[in-house]
C-alpha cells in the first residue's frame, strides 16, 4: 500500500501520481502516450492527474481509455477552467469532464486558477456535484496564502487539496503557504516536480544523486515525498522514465542529505510571490 495524505474531510489521497499536462495535443503521439499511463498504472501507480484545458479534453479521454476494462481505478483528480467555474458553468464541466473520463465520480476536482467567476459560486457549485455524488471532495490550484485565507473564510468545509508550482528549484510555498496549509492539513499537490526537466539538468542535482545511488530524477520527487503533506504528479509519455519516477518511492533520504540538498537549493528566507506555469 502506497503512503497516503488525510484531506480535512479524512479521505485518504495517495501521495504519487501521474501527471497528464501535454499530453492529448498531438494525434502522432496518443498512442504513447496511452502506454505510459496504462504501464504507470500497471506498475502501482495509485493517482492520475489531469484537467480539461489539457489537450482541450483530449488528455482527459486518453485517461479514460487506460482506465478502461479496470477494475481497480486508481485515484483521478481533474480541474475546471476559471472562465467555466461559474454556479451552473462548473457543473456542466465537470459532467464533460465525467463524460470523456468514463467514471462516474472524480475523486477531487480542483478550481484550476483564480479568475472568471467568484469563488463563492464555484464553491457552491462543487458542493452541489459533492452532494450529488459527482465528485468526492474539491480543492483548488495556483493559490497563494491570500488566496487561501480568501478560500477558507468563503467555506470553511474547503476540504480538499491546493495544487501548486514546487519542487527543489522553485521552493517559495516553503515559505508561508505550506505551513499555513499543513497547520490545517490541506495536502500540498506539488506540480512540476522536475521543473518540466530543468531541474535535471543542474550538476548539484546529479551530484547529490550519485551520493544517493539513484537518479536526479528519483532524488527530486523523493525530496517532495519526505515531506510531511506533499503529494507529487510527474509526467512522463517514456515508459522507462514512468518506471524511474515510481522508484521514488523506494529513496530514503538521511538527514545530511537533507542538509546538503539545502546547500544547493537553499529554503526560502522570505515572501516570493507564488509562481504559476
Ligand atoms: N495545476 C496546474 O496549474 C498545473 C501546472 C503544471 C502541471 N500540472 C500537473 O503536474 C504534472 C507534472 O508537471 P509537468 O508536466 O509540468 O512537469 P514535470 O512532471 O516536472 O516534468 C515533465 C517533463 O519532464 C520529463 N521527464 C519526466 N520524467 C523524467 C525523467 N525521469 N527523466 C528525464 N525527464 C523526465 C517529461 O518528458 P517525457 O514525457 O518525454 O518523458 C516532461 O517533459 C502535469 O503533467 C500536470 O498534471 C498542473
Amino acid at each position: 500500500m502506497m503512503r497516503s495524505c488525510n484531506l480535512p474531510s479524512g479521505a485518504a489521497m495517495p501521495v504519487l501520481g501521474l501527471g497528464t499536462w501535454r499530453m492529448g495535443e498531438s494525434a502522432r503521439r496518443r498512442a504513447e502516450e496511452l502506454e505510459a499511463l496504462k504501464y504507470g498504472l500497471d506498475l502501482g501507480y495509485p493517482m492520475i492527474d489531469t484537467a480539461e484545458m489539457y489537450g482541450d479534453g483530449e488528455a482527459e479521454e486518453i485517461v479514460g481509455d487506460a482506465l478502461a476494462g479496470r477494475t481497480a481505478k486508481p485515484y483521478v483528480v481533474s480541474k475546471v477552467y476559471p472562465h467555466n467555474a461559474t454556479r451552473s458553468g462548473t457543473i456542466a464541466a465537470c459532467e464533460r469532464s465525467l463524460k470523456r473520463l468514463r467514471l462516474p465520480r472524480i475523486d477531487l476536482y480542483l478550481l484550476h486558477w483564480r479568475g472568471g467567476a467568484r469563488i463563492e459560486e464555484t464553491f457552491e457549485a462543487f458542493h452541489r456535484l459533492r452532494d450529488a455524488g459527482k465528485i468526492a471532495d474539491f480543492g483548488v490550484s495556483n493559490f497563494d496564502l491570500d488566496d487561501m485565507q480568501d478560500a477558507a473564510r468563503i467555506d470553511k468545509g474547503l476540504n480538499g487539496s491546493n495544487q501548486v508550482l514546487y519542487s527543489l528549484s522553485r521552493r517559495g510555498p516553503e515559505f508561508d503557504l505550506l505551513p499555513w496549509m499543513r497547520k490545517r492539513s490541506i495536502p500540498l499537490m506539488a506540480y512540476s516536480p522536475l521543473d518540466q526537466g530543468g531541474l535535471l539538468r543542474k550538476a548539484a542535482l546529479k551530484k547529490v544523486a550519485d551520493e544517493v545511488g539513484c537518479t536526479p530524477a528519483q532524488l527530486a520527487l523523493a525530496w517532495l515525498l519526505a515531506q510531511p503533506g506533499v503529494i507529487t504528479i510527474p509526467k512522463s509519455s517514456t515508459l522507462e522514465r514512468v518506471k524511474e519516477n515510481f522508484g521514488a518511492l523506494d529513496v530514503k533520504l538521511a538527514p545530511e542529505i537533507l542538509r546538503e540538498l539545502d546547500r544547493a537549493f537553499p529554503p526560502p528566507n522570505g515572501k516570493q510571490p507564488l509562481e504559476m506555469l
